[in-house]
């Protein structure tokens, strides 16, 4: 929430500069790219479980994000009661049978073929946290007054993606989980009609013999996905 009174420019001298000589960039560079190579979506989560202050310090960091006029549309909500969860599997189970039953098309169901996904979900009761990401289309200053957002998907996804990097830092794994339609998400965890639900993280530790789909290994390369006009 905006304070109105606060919302003028004032320049800052730039704080927390890390200035790193051009061996230590390199040497960052890549050391950072082998540390997230090593990020996978799993899911077979064990269920021990994650202290709160992880999950806040995660959610800390992946509010660090750069938004659209700093609006920071987002708004995360961290679960670990069971009967939360269950509710929400419940109702993304239901959606997913939907799905698979013919509701995605032939093309969609056959893109998923190679990660072996099904409409069964149990990591949403077994995950100690499941983390859902809202959008807000619209903030509210302080004396309540309505402001629109700007690049919402953008600032989402950036965020979303801090918080993914955080969580991977803290040595938990992952999965990025969508139902369709995920409408329900909103009215079961009591947020606002103008949230829109983004995704479902599930959070944890792998289970000792948690498999990952071989295709997911398969990153483009980067001649694929860099063009360098030096
Ligand atoms: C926006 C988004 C939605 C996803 N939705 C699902 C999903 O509903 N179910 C699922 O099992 N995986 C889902 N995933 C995970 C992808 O299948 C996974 O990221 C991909 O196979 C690559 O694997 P990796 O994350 O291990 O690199 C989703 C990922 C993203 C980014």
């Amino acid at each position: 929430m905006f304070a109105k009174s606060d919302i003028k420019h004032e320049a800052l001298p730039l704080p927390d500069f890390h200035n790193m000589t051009d061996e230590e960039m390199q040497k960052a560079a890549v050391d950072f790219y082998d540390f997230m190579r090593k990020r996978h979506s799993i899911r077979d989560f064990s269920d021990r479980p994650v202290a709160r202050e992880v999950i806040e310090n995660c959610v800390k960091a992946a509010g660090t994000a750069p938004s659209g006029a700093n609006h920071q549309p987002w708004h995360f909500v961290a679960i670990a009661n069971p009967e939360f969860k269950h509710r929400i599997r419940e109702a993304a189970e239901e959606e997913e049978r939907r799905f698979y039953a013919g509701g995605g098309s032939d093309e969609w169901l056959k893109a998923l073929e190679p990660i072996g996904t099904s409409a069964d979900k149990p990591h949403l009761d077994i995950a100690p946290w499941l983390i859902v990401v809202f959008a807000q289309r619209f903030g509210h200053f302080d004396d309540g007054e309505k402001f629109k957002n700007y690049y919402v998907p953008e600032s989402i996804g950036i965020a979303s993606g801090f918080l993914l990097a955080a969580l991977h830092t803290a040595g938990l794994t992952t999965l990025t989980h969508t139902p369709n339609p995920m409408k329900f998400l909103t009215e079961l965890l009591e947020r606002p009609p103008s949230e829109k639900p983004i995704m479902i993280i599930a959070v944890g530790h792998p289970l000792d013999d948690a498999t990952v789909p071989s295709v997911a290994k398969w990153k483009k390369p980067l001649a694929d996905i860099l063009t360098v006009k030096a």
